[in-house]
């Protein structure tokens, strides 16, 4: 079956983006990264559902169909640093984390891509460089958990939370995506135009786990107990290894929990 169906465009007036809504879809990410080259800066892909949604390492992104958001953002990057696209991530889990708290909430960002209500994750985020006909795009794929009820929720292997289970009311999907796209948009271009330092501190103020002893573990999936120090001015990790001392991460994974694989969302 071919679940690419013609998508609806919901919005393409003044603003710099345009959102192109699906039905289904195997995953934005895979399929924007497919369509970059013919789709201009700034493209939305939205999925009322994903088949094979896709979260970093080998996990596996799942939603409740038509009740969650599930979307990635198509971003030229000819204006910003290469040194700053390792910022991305980080910049979009600050973008996910303010537009919560315009929900009274306080989130915070589990470094460097989950942003967490009470440390239960609300939102993860996966963000792909890919270069095209020699042009460079950044896909950023994020999915929020907004409508999922509780009984969903509880079926997430790690500490999980929605929105709807946070503030007891359905929430309007459109109206919160095109919050956040004017707050990511924004953030993107204060990051080309003046660099990390301004969305480091923002980002300082709300990071997880700080001074607490956690587990680290790496791509190659070795863990080290340890505490996390600080958040480095070029947005890498300090952290104090029991194992190697204090050390700069720039990849990996925080543990939620000893039990916490992976591989599972
Ligand atoms: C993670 O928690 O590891 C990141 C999850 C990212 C999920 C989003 S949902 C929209 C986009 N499409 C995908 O297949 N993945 C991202």
């Amino acid at each position: 079956m071919n679940i690419e169906q013609k998508p609806g465009i919901v919005k393409s007036d003044k603003a710099v983006y345009t959102i192109y809504k699906y039905a289904r879809l195997e995953s934005t990410n895979a399929f924007l990264k497919r369509h970059c080259s013919t789709l201009p800066d700034y493209s939305v892909i939205w999925a009322d559902e994903q088949t094979h949604g896709r979260g970093r390492f080998t996990r596996i992104w799942n939603s409740e169909p038509g009740r969650d958001l599930t979307f990635s953002l198509l971003l030229p990057l000819t204006s910003l640093e290469q040194k700053l696209r390792q910022n991305l991530t980080q910049i979009t889990a600050l973008s996910v984390a303010q537009m919560l708290e315009g929900y009274g909430l306080k989130p915070s960002v589990k470094w460097p891509n989950d942003v967490l209500i009470h440390g239960k994750k609300i939102s993860g985020i996966l963000c792909e460089i890919i270069k095209t006909d020699g042009v460079v795009y950044g896909v950023l794929g994020i999915g929020i958990n907004v409508n999922s009820t509780a009984k969903t929720i509880a079926n997430i292997d790690i500490p999980a939370t929605s929105l709807r289970c946070e503030i007891q009311k359905n929430i309007v999907r459109q109206d919160l995506l095109e919050e956040l796209l004017e707050i990511i948009i924004n953030c993107f271009n204060v990051l080309c135009q003046t660099g990390f330092m301004r969305k480091r501190l923002e980002i300082r103020k709300r990071l997880a786990f700080i001074n607490e002893h956690i587990t680290f573990t790496d791509v190659k999936q070795d863990s080290y107990p340890g505490k996390i120090i600080d958040l480095n001015d070029d947005g890498t990790l300090l952290f104090e290894c029991e194992k190697r001392g204090i050390i700069s991460l720039n990849s990996g994974e925080i543990a939620f929990h000893n039990s916490y694989s992976m591989r599972k969302h």
